[in-house]
């Protein structure tokens, strides 16, 4: 496991991410809002005026986030999901907000984002019909690239629902050049390859060159079960997808679902963790207008936004699995690695794991220094190769470090030295 976990490491660690769609956006992954886990397609105003899909939602969502610290933390696109539209697209073939829904219209609604210092994002479908049954772009895609570029919307969610798997690819990219022909700047979110998968395996150079993120798997759901698929998903795919992220494009294993009803605090340190690990896009879908604090402070973490946002711009990857632990690593900027440590035993208590058994640890040769970030932050200062360093892990939850390579021992002598070798 470890010697394999390591050539890959060397892999990912050499090549260099393809390149980026070039439209300037996603230099970093993602940061941002998006309806869909918590709110779906609730489109009952009448009965659930506070939740429905309705320009309120939306102006209610950028308020909060502008007053609540979120905005600070970078979480920045406001983000609108399916069942925004009309049933019919106006007479001039365009789509149309939902009147009764939407009264001022998107670039009202848009205007009002800006206004608060943030960006809006909107969905749409590469195939005939939305997901929900909306109406989808095939056969449109210029006329629905120029609409929300009218519209001055930052980003496009555009998923695959109802369209012929052969022409995915065709209808991706069209896309993508539609959107640059604009001339606006809009943050292109895929889902090409989720849909592909079922048939082939999809071309991640190609996706990277039309798409600044793309869902690879299944819908997260508000359940451990369904993050624990999409790690595990994502760790027997890692091979093929993680070299495929970089400045520019990212692998996108969808929303955080913290805050929410199904995770456990400990699940929701681990999905905040390994999102981070990932380089995933941070698109969470809750309701920050009503949040249990712990959940608040856990998202805007700021040492775990770091990770997310190293500069560096590689994704993290599963490197070893031992006695119920998984351990992810995700190489950082200036040498530095991040180590997530996930307990997976559901059952018992907070279990101890010896960190020099991390694959990565070679890095602390002569010394290094320890940052632990979760379950809570705690200068572990200088170690060597042989830490006799245990983190405690809650079941299910996962410790969260950084390591740095003392690379030039910060003393000269050898009497300060011995000193130290003696720590
Ligand atoms: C369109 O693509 C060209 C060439 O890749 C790029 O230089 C330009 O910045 C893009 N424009 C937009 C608005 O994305
Ligand atoms: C994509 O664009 C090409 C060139 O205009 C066109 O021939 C093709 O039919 C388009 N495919 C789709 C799925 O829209
Ligand atoms: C994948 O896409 C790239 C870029 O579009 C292309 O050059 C390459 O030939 C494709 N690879 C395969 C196997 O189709
Ligand atoms: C170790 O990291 C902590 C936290 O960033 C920092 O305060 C401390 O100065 C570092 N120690 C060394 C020896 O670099």
């Amino acid at each position: 496991m470890c010697r394999v976990a390591s050539l890959l490491a060397l892999v990912v660690l050499m090549s260099r991410a393809a390149d980026a769609l070039d439209n300037g956006l996603a230099l970093k992954p993602t940061m941002g809002w998006l309806h869909w886990e918590r709110f779906m397609c609730n489109i009952d105003c009448d009965k659930d005026p506070n939740n429905c899909i309705s320009e309120r939602l939306y102006m209610q969502m950028a308020d909060v986030m502008a007053k609540e610290g979120w905005k600070e933390a970078g979480y920045e696109y406001v983000c609108i999901d399916d069942c925004w539209p009309s049933h019919q697209r106006d007479a001039q073939g365009r789509l149309q907000a939902d009147p009764r829904r939407f009264p001022g219209g998107i670039k009202k609604l848009a205007d009002y984002v800006h206004s608060k210092g943030l960006k809006l994002g909107i969905y749409a479908d590469v195939g005939k019909n939305t997901c929900a049954g909306y109406p989808g772009s095939l056969g449109y895609y210029e006329t629905d690239a120029q609409t929300f570029a009218d519209w001055d919307v930052d980003l496009l969610k555009f998923d695959g629902c109802y369209m012929d798997w052969t022409l995915l690819g065709e209808g991706y990219v069209n896309m993508s050049k539609a959107l640059n022909k604009t001339g606006r700047s809009i943050l292109y979110s895929c889902e090409w390859p989720l849909y592909e998968w079922p048939f082939q395996k999809p071309n991640y150079t190609a996706i990277r060159e039309a798409c600044n993120h793309w869902r690879n798997f299944a819908d997260v759901y508000d359940s451990w079960s369904s993050i624990k698929s999409i790690l595990d998903w994502t760790a027997s795919h890692q091979d093929v997808i993680v070299p495929s992220a970089g400045p520019g494009g990212w692998n996108d294993p969808d929303m955080l679902v913290i805050g929410n009803f199904g995770l456990s605090h400990a699940q929701q340190e681990s999905q905040m963790a390994l999102w981070a690990i990932m380089a995933a896009p941070l698109l969470v879908s809750n309701d920050p207008r009503d949040i249990c604090p712990r959940s608040k402070e856990l998202l805007q973490n700021r040492h775990i936004i770091a990770i997310s946002q190293d500069p560096l711009g590689k994704q993290g990857y599963r490197t070893a699995k031992v006695d119920n632990f998984e351990l992810w690593e995700r190489p950082l900027s200036e040498s530095r690695l991040a180590i997530a440590v996930l307990n997976m035993l559901e059952i018992g208590g907070p279990r101890g794991f010896f960190i020099g058994a991390v694959p990565g640890w070679k890095i602390c040769d002569p010394l290094c220094n320890v940052t632990q970030i979760l379950p809570q932050y705690k200068e572990m200062g200088v170690q060597t190769p042989q830490t006799k360093m245990v983190v405690s892990v809650n079941p299910s939850g996962t410790a969260l470090l950084t390591v740095t390579p003392l690379q030039k021992p910060y003393w000269e002598n050898t009497a300060e030295r011995r000193k130290h070798t003696i720590l």
